[in-house]
């Protein structure tokens, strides 16, 4: 095969080299040495993604602590990725300005907040605080049962819910939609939203999404890996199973030289016992 122009799309991503040389620093300090560093947004589509919908053409968002990450996947690979510095600190953050209280109590008042819809209705949580499905002792939080140091008494449900929370989840989902537009692909990605990271329990999380950006949304748990997963099905662990998954496809496409086999001073040690049990063969 002959040609004289070669032409490739690719997609690009950069981070500030100080924060990424801190964070491999940080990671070597414990003793793991590091492969490679991975957009988080690449590695939860390893574990939440199915090839149809990157085929179809899907926005994959990770809501962590302090970002969003947004990935959109078209013709079965990625296509344009960004970063909303805005995550679920934020909601803790709104709750503790709106009860007066510390980050910690506003952060367990959170997690009571989303635990028990998580449970019921996590994938399509039509929310039945705001059709007036539940009944009254749903309606409210005892702050007394929470272990907290503030006393909050009891909180209405809906006002924490309605007032604080889906304002802020609001603003992401209308930030994911600019971006969305900005990059050209609204209307290119039937396979809608698939929301992970740790935020993705926020309660009405889903019916928020649905409703600012008219797409369907799944909120996804991490797949691909089996063993004891119960602690880790959940999505704030979607990236650590993807990087795992990541790791394992790479090496397979590309296993580099020596791969899997000791080096540096496991190699030594590996030496130095070949060597001690030969001599113990020695007469
Ligand atoms: N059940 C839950 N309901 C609502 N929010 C939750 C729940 N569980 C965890 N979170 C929130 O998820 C966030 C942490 O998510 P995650 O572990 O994905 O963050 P991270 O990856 O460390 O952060 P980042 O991606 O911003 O660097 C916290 O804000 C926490 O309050
Ligand atoms: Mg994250």
């Amino acid at each position: 095969m002959t040609g004289v122009r070669l032409e490739v799309e690719t997609h690009i991503i950069t981070g500030a080299a100080t924060a990424m040389r801190n964070l491999v620093k940080c990671i070597q300090q414990v003793g793991i040495d590091v492969e490679g560093l991975v957009f988080s947004g690449i590695a939860s589509a390893e574990s939440v993604l199915t090839d149809t919908e990157k085929e179809l053409g899907v926005a994959l968002i990770d809501i962590g602590g302090g970002t969003t990450d947004v990935a959109l996947f078209v013709d079965g690979s990625i296509a344009h990725s960004a970063v909303i510095p805005i995550g679920g600190r934020n909601i803790t953050n709104d709750l503790a300005i709106g009860l007066r209280s510390s980050l910690e109590t506003a952060e367990k008042i959170k997690l009571s907040l989303s635990g028990q819809e998580k449970k019921v209705t996590r994938d399509d949580d039509k929310e039945s605080l705001s059709t007036g499905k539940v009944g009254k002792k749903e309606e409210t939080i005892d702050t007394a049962k929470l272990e907290i140091a503030e006393e909050l008494g009891t909180l209405s449900k809906k006002t924490l819910i309605e007032g604080i929370a889906k304002p802020r989840l609001t603003e992401i989902f209308t930030l994911i939609g600019m971006e969305i537009k900005r990059a050209g692909f609204a209307g290119l990605l039937p396979a809608g939203l698939v929301i992970t990271g740790g935020a993705a329990g926020t309660t009405l999380l889903s019916q928020v999404g649905k409703d600012v950006l008219r797409m369907p949304v799944r909120v996804a748990d991490p797949r691909g890996v089996s063993g004891l997963i119960d602690e880790i099905s959940d999505p704030a662990y979607s990236v650590a199973v993807g990087l795992l998954l990541y790791a394992e496809k790479i090496s397979i496409v590309a296993p580099r030289i020596g791969a899997g086999l000791p080096h540096g001073r496991g190699l030594v040690e590996l030496v130095k016992k070949l060597f001690t049990k030969l001599r113990g063969l020695l007469p």
